[in-house]
């Protein structure tokens, strides 16, 4: 494994074995036999804001012994326009990793292959890789694995978090219901190329989490999608709340990535309810990208 671009490029075995280096990492949290990036630097470029992706990575950089560069677009000559490729060219001369949240998914495979040094998609607004393995690593933590498990995704069907959950699903083969409005639902080419019959797409959001043991949902309007409040008119069934989740599993637990929007996609008492899991979520992104850079470390 060379760069994490997207879950669609990675196998099974690359998962299980990511989660389970994640796992081992975050019980040795404080005490690691190996830094894997000592005397390394790695940069961040990051073109959208963020909470979680930056503190996890700015921390889980230095406690694998090297040192994180923060570089927000407008303080690099990206902002002014200076090629992707160009900027991939330099950095790949200076620092020996990359970390890119963006826009586009071909920007942050362009920087990998001009750059040549491992790159990390920490959010394009086709995937999430870096969520979703802390996302299946939350699940193996409290359900013991996915396998037999109903897993279902509540909101945007063709948003960067459903896409990598959908390829998840593929790739690891477990039930995925995904919940949306018609007019947001993944597109029919999407779904032919994913040629998954263990996802499945409703326009009713009861049918979606009907049995789940697993409840995951996230924004109704995605970053860079902020004026397009009208979009928000389609999602009013789609909010996970105490009503939908009465039909699922008895023992069911609930995802966000977050940020969440109270009174939109989930209610104030679900996420309260929830709280344990969600922030377990977020703690777990620190553990899951420790174990891709290691992984990565050249
Ligand atoms: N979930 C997530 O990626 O959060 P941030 O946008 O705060 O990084
Ligand atoms: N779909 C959301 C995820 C945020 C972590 C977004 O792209 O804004």
């Amino acid at each position: 494994m060379k760069h994490l671009l997207s879950i669609e490029e990675l196998t099974a075995a690359q998962i299980t074995g990511l989660l389970a280096d994640a796992a081992r990492l975050k019980a040795e949290r404080g005490h690691h036999a190996e830094q894997p990036l000592a005397g390394q630097t790695w940069a961040m470029i990051f073109t959208k804001s963020s909470t979680r992706t930056r503190v996890s990575f700015e921390v889980g950089i230095r406690e694998l012994g090297g040192k994180a560069i923060f570089l927000s677009k407008n303080e690099i000559q990206l902002g002014r326009g200076e090629p992707i490729k160009d900027t991939a060219r330099v950095l790949g001369r200076m620092v020996h990793g990359a970390i890119i949240r963006t826009f586009a998914q071909e920007d942050v495979v362009d920087f990998a292959a001009y750059s040549g040094i491992p790159t990390i998609n920490a959010l394009t607004d086709d995937e999430h890789p870096c969520q979703i393995l802390a996302d299946l690593l939350t699940v193996q933590e409290l359900l013991g694995s996915w396998e037999g498990k109903k897993i279902a995704f509540i909101g945007d069907g063709f948003s960067n978090m459903t896409i990598s959950w959908m390829w998840a699903a593929k790739r690891l083969g477990f039930e995925l219901a995904v919940g949306a409005p018609p007019e947001y639902q993944p597109s029919p080419d999407f779904l032919a190329k994913l040629d998954a019959s263990n996802v499945t797409v409703t326009s009713d959001p009861a049918a979606a989490v009907a049995g789940a043991h697993v409840i995951n949902t996230d924004v109704w309007l995605s970053m860079g999608q902020e004026d397009q409040k009208d979009k928000e008119s389609a999602f009013g069934p789609f909010q996970v709340n105490a009503d939908l989740l009465a039909g699922a599993a008895a023992d069911h637990i609930v995802l966000h990535c977050l940020p969440a929007y109270r009174g939109k996609e989930i209610t104030e008492d679900v996420l309260e309810l929830h709280a344990d899991t969600i922030f377990q979520e977020a703690e777990n992104r620190l553990h899951a990208q420790k174990a891709v850079m290691a992984a990565l470390a050249t």
